[in-house]
């Protein structure tokens, strides 16, 4: 099973507007019991009915040695040609997507039909370094057990979600949203805290979510917004651990906005949150997986690297599970592609005809925030030589990164003060 076609289609349906982010998480959960029960896949198919099945289950328990799809050619309740075409759809995320869909009447089987159909004229082939899936079966019956747990991991705190949704809407009603922040303490305290800090240098303070809003702006309330989600969504996770990625990702966020900003592109906002939520899956992998992180640690210990160890004991990736989960929460289609592809080398990503500019950005921005290094200079000197690699894909624009670091570094200052 591969997590990044499902996230591409899944992506797909957003993007035209299809389903609904709980129709998603409902979907999903059909799905993993569909891939695991050949029988329910049986029965939505039409070739067996649910007391065939059950029969079936119950001669299973004293013959263990036997597969569903045997017991059924045997008691023939279904032809050797039927189980064989079972168990090829079983392994088409796709196909199991679908079925999935339509078991939960969320859609009737002919519009399914006709957006799959849309679809595949448009979708990335499965070896194209686009999809990032090469993944062997055995790695992939493990992603169906993470895939098992998407109750949990692809949802936002509630109150953060709401506001999200919202603001979706060009079109929102200000006071509507206003009204339901003021009613979460916890955003209400961020928000202030982010609008009052030195950072906007107000001369009066603000005291309410109305005021702050005019101040911020809809697009920095968002910002905000997503970012206390995730903070309160992953608060299990030990500080230290947080902390370090936390770090990272702000610094990741202030290069990838300032680069943006040298490039002139228009939404360095979005570009900032790219960054900040780029590692959402080690946080994800942290927090609902602790015995398969422990296996990924021991893999990085015997070295191997960060993607390699995740891809053996997940069999995807942290950037393919913020992927799936950001399509889920609604996140922009930039910053989907910006967390899947952040470990991509710089030379695959020219390969990947549908990646944003945003995306190569942050790749790079990522890269950046990987040096650890004490000397201003050094670092400096090291960011030209890693953006000569970029620039082509870039527009050959050059860049003077003394000023660029200058300000990445008194933002990154000043987040942590604001959200430490
Ligand atoms: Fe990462």
């Amino acid at each position: 099973m591969s997590l990044a076609q499902i996230q591409s289609f899944v992506g797909y349906l957003r993007q035209h507007k299809i389903f609904e982010q709980a129709d998603i998480i409902r979907i999903v959960k059909q799905m993993v019991q569909l891939d695991r029960r050949i029988g329910l896949l049986a029965v939505s198919r039409g070739y067996m009915k649910p007391e065939q099945v059950n029969v079936i289950l119950h001669g299973l328990l004293q013959r263990i040695d036997l597969k569903f799809g045997e017991a059924a050619v045997q008691m023939e309740f279904m032809t050797a040609a039927q189980v064989d075409e079972l168990l090829k759809l079983q392994a088409n995320d796709l196909f199991l997507f679908a079925q999935a869909a339509i078991i939960q009447k969320a859609i009737t089987p002919e519009k399914m039909s006709e957006i799959l159909k849309e679809y595949l004229k448009t979708a990335p082939q499965p070896d194209d370094p686009a999809t990032g899936s090469k993944e062997g079966t055995m790695s992939g019956r493990k992603m169906r057990e993470v895939l098992k747990n998407v109750q949990s991991v692809a949802a936002l705190p509630g109150p953060a979600q709401k506001v999200l949704a919202m603001l979706q809407d060009p079109e929102v009603d200000i006071d509507k949203v206003a009204k339901l922040i003021s009613a979460e303490p916890t955003l209400v305290a961020t928000i202030l805290k982010v609008v009052n800090s030195a950072f906007y240098g107000l001369r009066a303070k603000v005291n309410t979510i109305s005021q702050a809003m005019v101040v911020l702006g809809l697009k920095k309330i968002r910002q905000i917004i997503l970012t206390a989600g995730v903070m309160q969504k992953f608060q299990d996770i030990p500080v230290s651990q947080a902390l370090k990625i936390w770090d990272h990702s702000i610094t990741a966020g202030q290069w990838a906005k300032e680069i943006g900003l040298k490039l002139t592109f228009k939404d360095t906002e979005e570009m900032f949150i790219s960054g900040l939520v780029h590692n959402v899956g080690e946080l994800i992998i942290l927090q609902y997986f602790p015995s398969e992180y422990r296996q990924i640690q021991a893999n990085l210990t015997a070295g191997k690297s960060q993607v390699e160890a995740e891809r053996q004991v997940l069999g995807g990736t942290h950037a393919d599970l913020a992927g799936f989960v950001f399509e889920t929460w609604q996140l922009s289609a930039d910053t989907v592609q910006s967390a899947m592809y952040h470990h991509h080398p710089v030379v695959q990503l020219a390969e990947i005809k549908t990646l944003s500019k945003h995306a190569v950005i942050l790749n790079l921005a990522v890269a950046l925030a990987d040096i650890e290094c004490e000397d201003s200079f050094e670092i400096m000197a090291r960011a030209e030589i890693l953006y000569d690699a970029y620039k082509p894909l870039l527009g050959n624009i050059d860049v003077d990164f003394g000023p660029v670091f200058t300000r990445v570094e008194s933002g990154v200052k000043e987040l942590k003060r604001i959200f430490a």
